[in-house]
């Protein structure tokens, strides 16, 4: 089976855990009570926060997770994938991510909070199409055969733009800068929250 077989299986799983998070400001207004609960369409896609429950991905496997109509990768990383950053550096456009989204609050070349999980907006930044996850090293991403130079990361089929494992984009593609990453924070070890801040960020 390949990756993305099982990618797809535990996707649909796993994107069943996550839901919408509830409004408890509103608690005390006039408004029905299950109205409190379940944030409307129209909120939602005005940005309403989104939970992940990440405890159940397995290293090397991604889950994919909607926030504000766009898909969210959560990657869980392998120690050999976060090795592979400082392979690929030399290669990238933008490696420290200096002209491309982040929060402040992220390290500026794993590009998260815990290195561990990566956590990015699954849009090219082209021209918007969404990546393909291609964790196969020594794969070429587009032709499926060998190369050696590949150690793994993202590809758009749109116009063949290369990311890492860091979403970061390699030099000599259309895409411009790196995917992006959005808000997002901790609420336990096993629950990040997109669309929240890291607290003291
Ligand atoms: S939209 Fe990704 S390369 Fe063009």
């Amino acid at each position: 089976m390949s990756n993305d077989g099982v990618n797809q299986g535990r996707r649909r799983f796993l994107t069943g855990a996550t839901c919408v998070v509830g409004a408890a400001g509103v608690v005390g207004a006039a408004i029905p009570f299950v109205g409190s609960w379940h944030p409307s369409a129209k909120a939602k896609a005005a940005g309403a926060p989104v939970k992940a429950n990440i405890s159940q991905i397995e290293p090397g496997q991604m889950i994919t997770v909607e926030w504000r109509g766009k898909p969210v990768y959560v990657l869980r990383r392998t120690e050999a994938a976060l090795a592979s950053l400082a392979e690929t550096t030399d290669k990238i456009s933008d490696p420290n991510s200096e002209e491309s989204l982040q929060p402040t609050y992220v390290d500026p070349v794993n590009r998260a909070i815990k290195a561990e999980y990566l956590v990015m907006v699954g849009l090219c930044t082209h021209l918007g199409c969404a990546p393909m996850f291609r964790p196969e090293v020594g794969v070429d991403p587009a032709s499926g055969n060998a190369d050696e130079q590949w150690l793994g990361g993202f590809f758009c089929p749109c116009h063949g733009s290369k990311f890492d494992l860091a979403g970061r984009v390699y030099q000599g593609v259309p895409a411009p800068t790196n995917l992006e990453v959005p808000p997002y924070s901790y609420e336990s070890d096993s629950v990040i929250v997109i669309g929240i801040d890291q607290e003291g960020a």
